[in-house]
């Protein structure tokens, strides 16, 4: 049996041998880097530095949210807005992976920019056990490139330290828990964030419509749970289609955007089933969107595919 406390006593131990002087780490607001800033933090204090990077595909309130939790658990750390840089280097971009490969880039170049600023010799990275064994297999068909974006090159002229490289991801939600960290049970957030569920060009305006339909499905879902009425589904979340349909706002014609409503039971992501949501909450959902976003949204629809033959996200 993994025992949580043990590991992170033993872990705090070797890191205070291992680091000497300033630390760096890309903080994404997930579960791994949130894990390794903390344990990292508990050995060397102030010595570490987190960086958060607002691409400006967050999810509602999570820089802020993140800034909050860091501080709370007194981790030094800064936030990065660089969401004009990527939304200039996505200008024209459609092609899901293109916008994997230029989101990945952008995120190191920013990223680096700013470890310098640090004169950190050190970086820490969340790697957990998947994440390099998935990695070890070219046998496989690419269906996505799943870069992290928190994945940073070896050439930046700092030590790697990976203190979560032999967990599995259960194993890190049990550490992230006995270390108080709140969000040790979050749902996976893919790392090129809310681009991947806008179809089409990502924009400014695409991003906050999308943003505002996941944190509805996020409420929606997250109170029915907490009040009994379905079990929440490992991941729950909306994709913006590019596709406009013709509607009616009160007596006048509409023609606005559609929201696809998506949450599935997995086990790993590896593979899929749809979750079978009560039809009161759905139509909350579907209501709520139209309502706030009257302008801009007429149509929701919920997704019943598996994985396979779909994947989780739409991208
Ligand atoms: P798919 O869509 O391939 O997703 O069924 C499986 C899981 O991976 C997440 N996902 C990503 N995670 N970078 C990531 O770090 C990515 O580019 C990426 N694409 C998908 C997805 O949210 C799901 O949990």
């Amino acid at each position: 049996m993994f025992d949580a406390d043990k590991f992170i006593s033993e872990k705090v131990e070797d890191l205070k041998g291992e680091i000497k002087g300033q630390a760096v780490i890309a903080v994404s607001g997930g579960v791994d880097s949130t894990v390794a800033a903390v344990l990292v933090s508990r050995a060397i204090g102030k010595n570490l530095i987190g960086v958060h990077v607002d691409t400006g595909f967050l999810r509602k309130g999570e820089a802020a949210g993140v800034g909050k939790m860091l501080t709370e658990m007194g981790v030094k750390h800064v936030i990065i807005d660089a969401s004009e840089e990527f939304f200039s280097a996505l200008k024209g971009v459609t092609e899901p992976e293109a916008k994997r490969k230029i989101i990945g880039e952008r995120f190191i170049r920013v990223f680096e920019r700013e470890a310098k600023k640090t004169g950190a010799k050190i970086l820490v990275q969340g790697t957990i056990a998947p994440d390099w064994i998935e990695s070890g297999g070219g046998l496989r068909d690419v269906i996505k490139s799943h870069h992290n974006v928190g994945a940073l090159p070896k050439d930046m002229d700092l030590t790697l330290v990976e203190p979560l490289r032999d967990l599995y991801k259960d194993e890190v939600r049990k550490v992230g828990k006995a270390l108080g960290i709140a969000i040790y049970d979050k749902q996976p957030f893919p790392g090129p964030g809310l681009a991947v569920r806008i179809l089409g060009e990502p924009s400014r305006e695409s991003a906050d419509i999308v943003r505002e339909a996941c944190a509805i499905v996020e409420e929606e879902f997250e109170g029915a749970a907490k009040a009994g009425k379905m079990e929440l589904p490992w991941q729950y979340f909306a994709v913006l289609l590019p596709v406009r349909t013709v509607g009616v706002q009160g007596d006048v014609r509409a023609y606005g955007c559609t929201i696809v409503v998506r949450a599935v039971q997995s086990l790993d992501g590896m593979t899929a089933a749809y979750s079978k949501i009560p039809h009161d909450v759905l139509e909350k959902i579907s209501i709520r969107i139209t309502n706030t976003m009257k302008d801009k949204v007429n149509r929701v629809v919920y997704d019943i595919t598996n994985k396979p033959p779909g994947t989780i996200e739409w991208e």
